[in-house]
Parts: C-alpha cells; sequence; structure tokens
C-alpha cells in the first residue's frame, strides 16, 4: 500500500515540536513528507527542506500557495493529510482553508486561540467529513490507553477523584526578566490567545481528564497568577472541576514551579481502585487498592489490554517515551485515513480541540469574575 502524502506547516529546525512529528510519522512507515512550509522565511524553508530530504519543488511561500497548488495537482500526486505545528495563532486560518479545500488534518493543541474558532472548524469538519486529529499527545502512551481501557471496564469502581498536575519550571528565567519577557510568543496574546500556562499545558491536563474518565467536566472555578502588572497572561493556576454526580477533581498546571521538568502526573481514584501516572515516567502504571499491595503494570506484557499492545513495538523493558505515543496517535491517524478497524480513542480529534477551547475560556473567565463556578456545557 502507498505511503500516505503528508504535508507539514511549521515545525522548521528552530522549532521544538517539528521534530517529535517528522519522527513520530515515520515511525511505523505509514507517511511520507511530500511538501510544507516549514518556516515563515522562504529561504531558511528551502535549506530546512534539503536538509531533511523533502523535494524543493513542493516546499512553498506560505499555507495558503501550498493549498492553491496542491489542490491542482490530481487525487493520487496531492498532499492527503496536513499537520499544522506553528504557534497557536496560525492554527485557525491554516485549518480553516485545509478543511475548506478537503484536506484531512492534524494540528497541534491548542485547536484554536477562542472557542468560537473551534465552533466553526468542527462545523466545517463536519460538513466536509474529513479526518482531523488533535495532538495531545500524551494519550498515545501505551499505559494511558491502557489505564482508559481498564477504567472504562470498571476496574476501579465508580471514580470519585481525579487529581490532575501539569507542573513546569521553564519559564521561571524568562518572565522575572522584564525585557526578555517580552520576546516570548507563549506570553504573547496576539500569538498565544488568552492563555499561556492553562493554553499550553493545562489544557493537556484537562483533555487527559476527560480522556480516562469518559466523562465531560460540567463545570470548573479556577485561580489563576500572572505574577507581574505588564504580563497579561496566566503562569499558574489550579482549577477545580465538577463532573456529574459525585465525581470531582482538581487540575492544577505552572510554568513557574521551580525546577521541575514536565511533571504531568494523573491519580485516578475509585471505589474499587486508584491509578497512578507520571509522564516522565511513563512505561510504569501503578494500580492502588484498599486491601492489597501496590501493583506495577508495564508494556510489552502479554497482561495489557489489547489497545495498549497495539501501540507497543518492543518486548517488555524496553523503554518507550515521548515519540513513541506521537507515533501511536499518527498510526491510529493512518488507520483512519486508510479505513482500517482501529481501536476507539486512538487519536484525539477535532471535539477534544474544541473542549480543550472551551476550557481555557472558561478558565480564563472564572478568574477574572472573582474565581466563580462556570459551566463548560458545550454548543
Ligand atoms: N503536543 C504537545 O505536547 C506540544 C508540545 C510543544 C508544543 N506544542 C504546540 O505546537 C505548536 C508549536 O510549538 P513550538 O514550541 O514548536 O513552537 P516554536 O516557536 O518552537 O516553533 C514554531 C515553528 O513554526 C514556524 N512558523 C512560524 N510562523 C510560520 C508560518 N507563518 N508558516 C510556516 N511556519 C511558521 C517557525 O518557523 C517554527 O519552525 C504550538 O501550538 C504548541 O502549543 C505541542
Amino acid at each position: 500500500m502507498s505511503k500516505i502524502r503528508l504535508g507539514i506547516l511549521g515545525g522548521g529546525g528552530d522549532s521544538l515540536i517539528g521534530v517529535l512529528h517528522r519522527v513520530a510519522s515515520n515511525m511505523y512507515d505509514r507517511y511520507e513528507i511530500v511538501g510544507g512550509v516549514f518556516n515563515p522565511d522562504y529561504n531558511q524553508n528551502i535549506e530546512f527542506a534539503k536538509q531533511i530530504g523533502v523535494n524543493t519543488n513542493r516546499v512553498y511561500q506560505d499555507f495558503e500557495s501550498l493549498i492553491d497548488e496542491e489542490i491542482k495537482k490530481p487525487l493520487e500526486e496531492r498532499i492527503e493529510v496536513v499537520s499544522v505545528l506553528t504557534p497557536n495563532f496560525l492554527h485557525f486560518p491554516m485549518a480553516k482553508k485545509l478543511l475548506e479545500n478537503g484536506f484531512n488534518v492534524i494540528c497541534e493543541k491548542p485547536l484554536t486561540t477562542s472557542y468560537e474558532e473551534a465552533i466553526e472548524l468542527e462545523t466545517l469538519q463536519k460538513k466536509n467529513n474529513t479526518i482531523f486529529a488533535v495532538t495531545y499527545t500524551y494519550t498515545g502512551y501505551p499505559m494511558v490507553r491502557h489505564m482508559k481501557h481498564m477504567i472504562s471496564e470498571g476496574e476501579l469502581g465508580e471514580i470519585h477523584k481525579v487529581d490532575i498536575q501539569y507542573y513546569q519550571g521553564w519559564i521561571n528565567p524568562v518572565i522575572h526578566d522584564p525585557e526578555l519577557r517580552k520576546t516570548v510568543w507563549r506570553l504573547d496574546p496576539k500569538k498565544a490567545g488568552i492563555s499561556s500556562c492553562i493554553g499550553d499545558i493545562g489544557t493537556h491536563a484537562f483533555q487527559m481528564a476527560e480522556y480516562l474518565t469518559g466523562k465531560e467536566v460540567k463545570s470548573i472555578l479556577s485561580d489563576l497568577n500572572t505574577l507581574y502588572k505588564d504580563n497579561t497572561l496566566d503562569l499558574d493556576g489550579t482549577v477545580l472541576v465538577r463532573f456529574k454526580d459525585n465525581l470531582k477533581g482538581v487540575i492544577r498546571a505552572s510554568q513557574i514551579a521551580t525546577g521541575e521538568e514536565n511533571n504531568l502526573s494523573v491519580a485516578i481514584y475509585g471505589g474499587k481502585g486508584a491509578y497512578k501516572w507520571e509522564q516522565e515516567n511513563p512505561n510504569f502504571l501503578y494500580h492502588l487498592k484498599d486491601d492489597e499491595a501496590m501493583r506495577v503494570i508495564k508494556p510489552g506484557n502479554t497482561y495489557v489490554s489489547e489497545v495498549a499492545a497495539d501501540g507497543t513495538k518492543l518486548p517488555g523493558g524496553h523503554p518507550e517515551g515521548i515519540f513513541d505515543a506521537m507515533g501511536n496517535i499518527y498510526k491510529g491517524v493512518a488507520k483512519a485515513l486508510r479505513k482500517e478497524t482501529s481501536f476507539k480513542g486512538e487519536f484525539p480529534t477535532m471535539r477534544d480541540g474544541v473542549r480543550g477551547m472551551l476550557f481555557i475560556e472558561k478558565v480564563v473567565e472564572s478568574n477574572q469574575k472573582g474565581n466563580i463556578w462556570l459551566s463548560m456545557e458545550s454548543k
């Protein structure tokens, strides 16, 4: 079967996330990167394409030209799916034009810079019936998939408490320097949107909460910290969340948690047991019970669920990490594009992206209005 023709917008040699997508797309030999716009500067764009071995005939000046030129090609040559890996404010115009022209899309989170834009994309996607993934990367880990599967099978009983923390400290040296903090796009509302910390990482924690429990958050109350008067976007936040019935939780995110690297930690507590998992040690899933010693579940063993086994390439004891997690998301999208059988939730969808945008907006609004409870009912 021919490889899926992938185009990439953003993710140039100067970017953080580009390499993750390139490696992930190659991981199961399903995709070939055939074109893109890796950088707003055309010369850098061409240089980078040569460096990674992409034919420069299909490297374009900007995303509009990519779409206009690709659409003229016959279907069997045309780019089939485009990954959008630019700063946040470009996700919406890029994804919109791609959807309007019938392209499938893999888009980085947060989906857009507003809930309204997200709804517009969702409406377009439903109309055109295209595949749209939003790369909430951490759902690609085998142990996260195992956790979701076992929770849905009732292993933990009724879930009562969700505690998801995402702590980083990288912004400390930036935020405490008045000049440096003006130079970072994640702190610029025109490029990042209305939030920094919650938009960048709190949204991962929120998506994880809904993904693992299979339930929607119904209301939230937030408390955010911006530290300095000239900095308008949040750097830290604590959000109380209520699902339906007696399921409540807390989402904690920070970019000023000194010394923390990428500490996404998940704890799900139910009547019959609990799961704990940490992104920095992703091959260890802890299963807790009242009356038994704690068990450690690891990928590559015969006892893991089918969905976890499908996302594990080597036998137990060979650590898999963030590249493998993203590889599994690309694999899920490949199955959808080629209409192959897949497991439920193999890649986060437009709906996850839309819910993420609603979360960001409500969290910022709750904080602005004096830390009040707000409804999270979706349109
Ligand atoms: N899923 C995750 O875990 C994860 C992790 C990090 C970043 N992200 C998301 O990925 C996106 C990019 O983040 P990053 O940290 O890689 O940013 P970055 O600033 O490191 O890189 C952005 C890239 O986009 C390119 N670019 C900018 N404007 C462009 C344009 N008009 N056309 C084409 N390319 C353009 C830049 O040249 C650069 O290569 C953000 O939305 C971010 O939230 C997701």
